[in-house]
């Protein structure tokens, strides 16, 4: 049986996590009631301001409290007074790692109504699974002789058997559900222990998909086809630091960062997953109002489809697809809307049902 009641942790954070989150929930609870569920949100203040007044950015027991949720939602965290490290090692990199959300998922489309910076790129539909919790971001390593002209600083890559095999079965299995073309970001030829180990683990573990045919790409040169040729790639499965410089590179071809989104999923749902949107809190646009909130209202889709709503989510990706394809968008799309007016654009076509005439791009 399908529940109809979820708890979803809402951690808007700072910057334009303020403003994309409540936008993104208004349009949530439209679909929810247009399709018979409700979410009960529990807000988390966390965040930069939280640290000023608590020298930490979530309580002790922060992530007991998201334990018992069906899912995390999160704004964005990042302030400019505040060491950036503090912020994403004091909540993002301990969230994701307590709950085993070891995949990282970013679907990357051109949306309707939106135009690629890049000449002639009409079509970019593609996915990138990015391991999430080890890797390059690790805290093995250390700093000697700090100030003195000795310094150093080590800093050690952790790949494990297990960590590489599980996102290679993740992403061999939703290739094998796309076209079958699975690429591999790699760099063997210059980092020359954990790069080959993550290629033949890639390799063996893909040929146990059936229609899957990895190509293993070097980073630098996949970083050049993403710009000149991104319709030759479907599924992308790389490493922590890959996978994130990817992931903002596919995002920036398809428009906008302000449009992306990002699933931290823990697959056998022991443990919630957390949703979110690639950008940043964006202190520049930060308070006037004229905040993207498609990344974060994407994000609530990729929410949806987890929690086993597909309907809903159909319902919302629809919503401010429409949306963008009759014009309305914001400045970072080359739009003049305000997040609001964008944000009553979509929600009008939440409240009516899905097949209503309402969504259809030309009656828009
Ligand atoms: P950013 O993504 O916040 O901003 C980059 C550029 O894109 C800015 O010019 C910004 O105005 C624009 N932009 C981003 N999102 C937009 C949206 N929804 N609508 C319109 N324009 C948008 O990245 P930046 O500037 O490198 O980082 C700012 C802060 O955010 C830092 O403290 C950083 O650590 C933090 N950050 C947090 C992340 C997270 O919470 N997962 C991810 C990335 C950065
Ligand atoms: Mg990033």
């Amino acid at each position: 049986m399908i529940p109809n009641r979820y708890t979803i942790d809402v951690i808007a954070g700072d910057g334009i996590g303020q403003e994309v989150m409540p936008a993104a929930i208004r349009c949530v609870d439209a679909v929810a009631a247009q399709h018979g569920f409700t979410i009960t949100w529990r807000e988390r203040p966390w965040g930069s301001d939280y640290y000023r007044e608590h020298n930490r950015m979530m309580p002790v027991d922060g992530i007991e409290r998201l334990s018992s949720g069906d899912g995390i939602f999160l704004g964005a965290v990042g302030a400019p007074d505040i060491a950036d490290e503090v912020t994403l090692w004091g909540l993002l990199i301990p969230i994701r790692r307590e709950f085993f959300q070891y995949i990282n998922l970013r679907p990357i489309r051109i949306l309707p109504g939106v135009t690629s910076p890049l000449r002639d790129l009409n079509e970019l539909d593609l996915v990138v699974v990015r391991e999430n919790i080890e890797g390059e971001y690790s805290e093995a390593g250390g700093r000697l002789y700090r100030g003195r002209a000795e310094e150093m600083a080590v800093q050690e890559s952790v790949f494990t058997r297990t960590g590489v095999t599980r996102v290679a079965h993740y992403a061999a299995n939703l290739a094998q559900q796309r076209t079958g073309a699975l690429v591999s970001a790699t760099k063997s030829n210059g980092i020359i222990h954990t790069m080959p180990f993550w290629d033949e683990i890639v390799e063996t573990t893909a040929a146990e998909y059936p229609g899957v045919k990895v190509e293993k790409v070097l980073i630098d040169a996949l970083a050049a086809r993403m710009v000149l040729k991104p319709q030759s790639v479907d599924v992308v499965v790389a490493s922590n630091l890959f996978g994130d410089i990817l992931s903002d590179l596919a995002a920036g071809a398809a428009g906008s960062i302000g449009i992306a989104p990002s699933a931290n999923l823990n697959p056998e749902k022991i443990h919630p997953s957390m949703f979110e949107p690639v950008h940043g809190s964006a202190p520049d646009i930060a308070g006037k109002g004229i905040a993207n909130p498609v990344g974060q209202m994407w994000a609530a889709v990729m929410m949806l489809d987890h929690l086993g709503q597909p309907a809903a989510a159909r319902h919302l990706e629809k919503a401010f697809e429409t949306t963008l394809a009759a014009g309305i968008r914001t400045g970072d799309l080359g739009g003049t809307a305000t997040t609001e007016e964008f944000t009553q654009a979509v929600l009008d076509r939440c409240n009516a049902p899905l097949n209503a005439r309402s969504l259809e791009p030309n009656n828009a």
